[in-house]
């Protein structure tokens, strides 16, 4: 296969719920990452609220300089676009992007896509990424769920959608919340088929019963 086919074009939405850091981390190692051409983003009100919140950083009408303090670089393969703008690229399914992900997944934002409702990009990117048959990821967080998140849940799983919520796991031994954030990451970067530098594989239990 010649290097340009492997090239990955991916959708991200970043929306209001806890987590951010996911949000940032997968943005650092995807514009690291020479498997991936563009990068489409778009961040809602709220997840520019809670990246504030969060990060500490005011995202507000600013989210170039936010993407450029996030992943330490600025990327013209990063293209944003407002959450208002249903007229964008990725509001079309004429549009080519091979997998979107939308991390931190609001329970809003989970619930307009599972109800087939478009209010804004988010919701419009994702319900082509339904129609068109392309990989969808969520990665949802609260707790608890409710019977409505998990019914929102269960009818997106079943429509082929990935539902991936940001669960850390342990038994690597992570030392330090970088070390969660991290190994998380490459799950997602797992699901987009976007190659990584992994040390934390599960490889077998190396103790013997
Ligand atoms: C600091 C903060 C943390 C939040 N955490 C969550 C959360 O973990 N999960 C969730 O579903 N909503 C959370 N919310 C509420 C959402 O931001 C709110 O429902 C919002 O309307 C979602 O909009 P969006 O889906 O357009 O981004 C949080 C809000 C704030 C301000």
């Amino acid at each position: 296969m010649d290097e340009r086919e492997k090239m990955r074009s991916i959708t991200v939405g970043i929306t209001g719920a806890s987590g951010s850091i996911y949000a940032t981390r997968l943005l650092q190692r995807l514009v690291e990452s020479p498997e991936v051409s563009r990068i489409d983003l778009v961040i809602t009100q709220a997840g520019v609220r809670v990246i504030g919140e969060e990060l500490g950083v005011n995202a507000a009408g600013a989210e170039r300089r936010v993407v450029r303090e996030l992943t330490g670089r600025d990327d013209e393969r990063v293209i944003i676009h407002p959450p208002s703008d249903i007229g964008a690229t990725i509001a079309s399914g004429s549009y080519l992007s091979d997998a979107m992900i939308i991390v931190p997944c609001s329970m809003g934002t989970l619930a307009y896509i599972a109800a087939g409702i478009t209010r804004d990009l988010v919701h419009r990117a994702a319900d082509v990424f339904l129609k068109e048959n392309r990989p969808l990821i969520l990665v949802p967080r609260e707790t608890p769920f409710n019977a409505i998140h998990l019914e929102n849940m269960l009818k997106l799983a079943r429509l082929g959608v990935r539902i991936v919520p940001a669960m850390p796991s342990f038994y690597y031994h992570p030392q330090t919340i970088d070390d969660l954030v991290e190994h998380f990451t490459h799950r997602l970067l797992d699901h987009l088929g976007v190659g990584h530098e992994q040390k934390t594989r599960w490889e077998g239990s190396r103790k013997k019963c």
